[in-house]
């Protein structure tokens, strides 16, 4: 027999089904709600609400558990690359060593951007912050490529404009880089692969070629791994609701670029070093952060701890903290901010606020750690993250285009304004 959930209101009572997740989670189906009773759910935030079927990632918050298409990410961080984690996530399967290569290649034949989008650049004043101009600049792509922009793409069209995006963007990436640091750009060579590449048109000169060390190569590999996809967070469902008007690819991604930006989401990384250096310049006192952000009275939060989802230690943390450590260590560096960054965690995890509100280190605590010891600035830590969740934002891109049922966003809303009233002449206004 179906399962199914009743609501009773005044003297009706309705049913309604209930689904059940593959790992078991129940939801309750509201589809039909309004329709029927005339009633809306209440849900600011959307914390009870499932707002698709999904099929890329699961995560349980409560066992901080996170798989990606089924395999659990300590697996795919110890044993995966960036390049085919994408793969994994875009398409739903690993692929073959064949398929990987032909991934590879095509993400080295479409790392170019079109030349007038290079005077693009110079359009940005230095200080610009790098998120607005990555923003821009994704979007822009669709304007520079409207041969990649089909009204219903087919699979094959989709694959192309993931590819082209997922290569263009650390180019994008980097030249937003090259820009604020006001240095010539470093075109993307055919011999590197997905992260030296990257790296070396971060950092090389006209002056000084960059030196590719395998540790930098492993623990950015790592950190854009464990950044790829985290189910409905807020810029993975910015883009979905974007996309759901069926807008194309580049102007869905760009729409999640600028959600990531904020500091509650993929912005924190830049806020967590920003705290550190603080707590640093203020002779180490961690106490009195601490208790800064447990006043009631004031907005101020630590930075790199809490998660909507996680009410225990969040799994991708666990694995940063470590590569921050390894690679701190492999290259004889020591960070005091590292330092600091173990001992608040200490102090966090006894203290009583934190403890009873459930708050652990998310995945932006230590991960700025290593964008900062890679010799990436602050403002671009998020740009990195952007990079990092480009394919999860793909993939929901493509479920959703895929998905013939799914439906414009378009929530509803609890109206608490003013009831109907007459227009007033501006002559009898007055002052309220
Ligand atoms: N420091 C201090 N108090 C906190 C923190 C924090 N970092 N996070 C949550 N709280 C407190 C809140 O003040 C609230 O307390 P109250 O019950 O006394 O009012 C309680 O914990 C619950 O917090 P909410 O804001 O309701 O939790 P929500 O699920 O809406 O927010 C979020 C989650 C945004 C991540 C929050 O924990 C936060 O602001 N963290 C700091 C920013 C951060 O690190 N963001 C990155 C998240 S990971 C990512 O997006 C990639």
């Amino acid at each position: 027999m179906t399962e199914t959930a009743k609501l009773k209101l005044n003297d009706n009572t309705y049913e309604l089904p209930i689904m059940t997740s593959v790992e078991g989670e129940k939801a309750i189906d509201i589809r039909k709600l309004r329709e029927e009773t005339k009633y809306v759910t209440f849900d600011p935030g959307f914390a009870n609400t499932g707002s698709c079927i999904s099929s890329i990632t699961y995560l349980d918050g409560e066992k901080g558990v996170l798989r990606y298409r089924g395999i659990p990410i300590e697996q795919i961080a110890k044993k995966s690359t960036f390049v085919e984690t994408a793969y994994l996530l875009i398409n739903g399967q690993l692929p073959t060593k064949e398929q990987l290569f032909r991934y590879s290649l095509a993400f080295t034949k479409h790392a170019n951007i079109h030349e007038s989008m290079l005077k693009f650049f110079e359009g940005y004043p230095i200080t610009g912050h790098p998120m607005a101009i990555l923003s821009a600049m994704v979007c822009s792509l669709s304007g520079y490529y409207p041969e990649l922009i089909m009204p219903e793409p087919s699979a094959l069209e989709i694959e192309n404009i993931s590819i082209e995006l997922l290569s263009k963007i650390r180019t994008i990436c980097a030249y937003t880089y090259k820009k604020s640091a006001g240095e010539q750009f470093i075109f993307p060579r055919e011999d590197l692969r997905y992260i030296p590449n990257f790296l070396n048109m971060m950092f090389t000169t006209p002056t000084k070629e960059y030196e590719i060390l395998d540790e930098v190569v492993e623990a950015l590999d790592t950190l854009l791994i464990l950044h790829a996809d985290h189910e409905q967070n807020c810029s993975t469902s910015s883009v979905r609701l974007v996309g759901s008007s069926w807008a194309n690819l580049f102007a869905s991604v760009s729409a999640g670029i600028c959600a990531l930006w904020g500091p509650l989401h993929g912005g924190a990384n830049q806020n967590v070093v920003e705290m550190l250096e603080k707590i640093h310049e203020d002779g180490g006192n961690i106490q009195k952060y601490i208790d800064k952000a447990k006043n009631a009275d004031s907005n101020y939060r630590l930075m790199g701890f809490g998660h909507r989802v996680y009410k225990k230690y969040d799994p991708r943390a666990k694995i940063i903290k470590k590569r921050a450590d390894d690679l701190l260590n492999k290259l004889g560096i020591h960070d005091p901010l590292l330092d600091i960054a173990v001992k608040l965690e200490e102090a966090v995890l006894k203290d009583e606020y934190f403890v009873k509100r459930r708050l652990y280190p998310n995945v932006d605590f230590y991960s700025g750690l290593i964008y900062k010891t890679i010799g990436i600035p602050t403002n671009m830590f998020p740009v990195l993250f952007a990079i990092g969740r480009l394919p999860g934002w793909i993939a929901h891109w493509k479920e959703m285009q895929e998905d013939k049922t799914s439906r414009i966003g378009r929530p509803r809303q609890i109206y608490y304004g003013k009831q109907e009233r007459d227009y007033t002449p501006i002559e009898e206004r007055k002052l309220i």
